[in-house]
């Protein structure tokens, strides 16, 4: 073998080293880059989860999903199914793009059907098959946090495609990554709505708490109003009684004081004229004896409204013929109110157990009441009776054509004291009274009202009450 045989043969032997070697060190440079790219990608990841609280729904982590996998793999197509929590049906919640979504879904029916689609969700890996018409390749990654699948990835390819395995882990731990942050943001819908069922709870409790503190203040309202009803009752009654014994005196001795008056001329009696005095001490008389009338009368509602316990429900109650009782009553003020009052005794009412006395005063209460809120006399107030059968409850119904009442004033009327017409002499009381009396009765009284339109009342009284009716204070537990 020559010499420059020999070197001919070393120089083309270091010439394909030296392709090999390029050739080596490109390789190992793409191995790189994409070993870089890989750890920038999976050094990113974390970054999926912190706005999660702020999501309305999950295509946002989709589309996130979706541009880290394209950083890493060029698909054609991009699709997620996912599994409704509710039905456990799988849907296609997001494809990209869009037009695809016809062709993949028909791609997955069809892998639905062979069976693959099932395998690849128990592998925990890439499945990478071939299209129906041999034409791509479709890639399936079950899309799962550690304990329940949440979806599955498709992504579509070029039938001669070539993905790297490291390109293929990291697909893997995108997805993970995905489901987990999926499971993040059910989890915290769901805590989500859980508080605001607790708000909603909370919101509840403290109306039951406003509305205990509303009936313990009514309880001593009431305690508060039997001890101010009592000790106003005998000065009151002094008041009443003395008034027409002074107004004789007055009378009597006013021929004496003219006589001296016109023989000796006016003269002063605490700083007034005795003329000024013939004048004004009838009027303070007529205030003293009206002004005596209404705390009398006040006194009265007092008393009846903080009467302790129910009262004697020993009566077998005729419900027309004390609503005839009642009409009877006020009828001068129904001829004042209205020109079209009407009554409409119900048939085969029967008898019920309770107080005479007291129903005549409610069914007064609400007629009183209806007269006030008529603005002229051509509307109407119409009373009527009825037995529900079903029910077996005695009905009472009070229609006016009256101002009505707007939402906040019917939130109120059956306060004690609540009233709208206290410069008419008005003591807010009789609805609270009424209400009293039907709830010892074992009955309820409901009011529907409407601005300008007028008030219905409904009493209803049962017929045959289970027990001799209930005492308010039970109410007040
Ligand atoms: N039929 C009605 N139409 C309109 N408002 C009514 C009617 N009945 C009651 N109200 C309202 O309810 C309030 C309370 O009634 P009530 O307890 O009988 O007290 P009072 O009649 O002394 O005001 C009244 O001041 C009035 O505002
Ligand atoms: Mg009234």
């Amino acid at each position: 073998m020559s010499a420059k045989h020999k070197t001919e043969r070393a120089i083309t032997y270091d010439k394909d080293r030296i392709q090999y070697l390029e050739e080596r060190i490109q390789y190992l440079e793409e191995v790189n880059r994409h070993t870089l790219d890989a750890l920038e990608m999976a050094a990113s990841i974390g970054d999926f989860q912190p706005n999660i609280n702020k999501l309305q729904d999950t295509s946002v982590l989709l589309s996130e999903t979706i541009s880290r996998i394209q950083r890493l793999i060029q698909f054609q197509a991009i699709a997620f199914f996912l599994v409704d929590e509710e039905t456990n049906d799988i849907f296609l919640a997001k494809a990209e793009p869009k037009n695809n979504s016809p062709y993949i879904q028909n791609e997955v029916d069809f892998l639905i059907e062979n069976g693959i689609y099932a395998w690849a969700l128990m592998e925990r890996r890439a499945v990478i098959v071939s299209s129906k018409d041999n034409e791509k390749r479709i890639i399936l990654h079950v899309m799962a946090t550690r304990s329940r699948i949440k979806g599955m990835f498709v992504g579509l390819m070029g039938k001669d495609a070539d993905i790297p395995d490291i390109s293929l882990s990291l697909l893997s731990i995108i997805l993970l990554n995905s489901a987990n942050a999926i499971k993040s943001f059910e989890l915290y819908n769901m805590i989500r709505g859980r508080e605001e069922a607790l708000k909603q709870a909370y919101e509840k409790l403290k109306n039951t708490q406003a509305q205990l503190v509303q009936s313990g203040k009514l309880a001593s309202i009431g305690q508060l109003a039997a001890g101010v009803a009592h000790e106003i009752n005998n000065p009151i009654t002094f008041v009443m009684l003395n008034a027409p014994i002074f107004e004789k005196v007055w009378n009597s001795v006013t021929p004496i004081l003219d006589k001296y008056c016109r023989t000796n001329g006016d003269f002063r009696v605490s700083g007034m004229s005795y003329t000024q005095l013939q004048e004004r001490v009838p009027l303070l008389l007529k205030d003293i004896k009206e002004g005596a009338m209404r705390v009398k009368r006040i006194v009265e509602n007092l008393k009846d409204f903080s009467r302790q316990g129910p009262s004697d429900l020993t009566d077998r109650v005729d419900v027309n013929s004390t609503i005839k009782a009642a009409v009877e009553l006020v009828s001068n003020q129904i001829k004042k109110s209205t020109d079209y009052f009407e009554v409409e005794y119900g048939l085969d009412i029967p008898r019920f157990k309770g107080n005479t006395q007291r129903i005549e005063q409610v069914i007064i209460n609400l007629l009183v009441n209806a007269c006030q809120a008529l603005p002229d006399k051509e509307r109407s107030i119409q009373i009527s009776t009825a037995y529900d059968k079903k029910a077996s409850s005695v009905l009472v119904q009070v229609r006016d054509q009256g101002v009505g009442m707007s939402a906040e004033v019917l939130q109120r009327i059956k306060d004690p004291f609540f009233t709208t017409n206290r410069e008419s002499g008005g003591t807010g009381l009789g609805l609270a009274i009424s209400e009293s009396i039907i709830e010892d009765h074992g009955g309820t009284m409901k009011l529907d009202s409407s601005p300008g339109k007028g008030t219905t009342a409904t009493v209803s009284l049962p017929a045959n009450p289970s027990s001799e009716g209930r005492n308010r204070d039970e109410e007040v537990k």
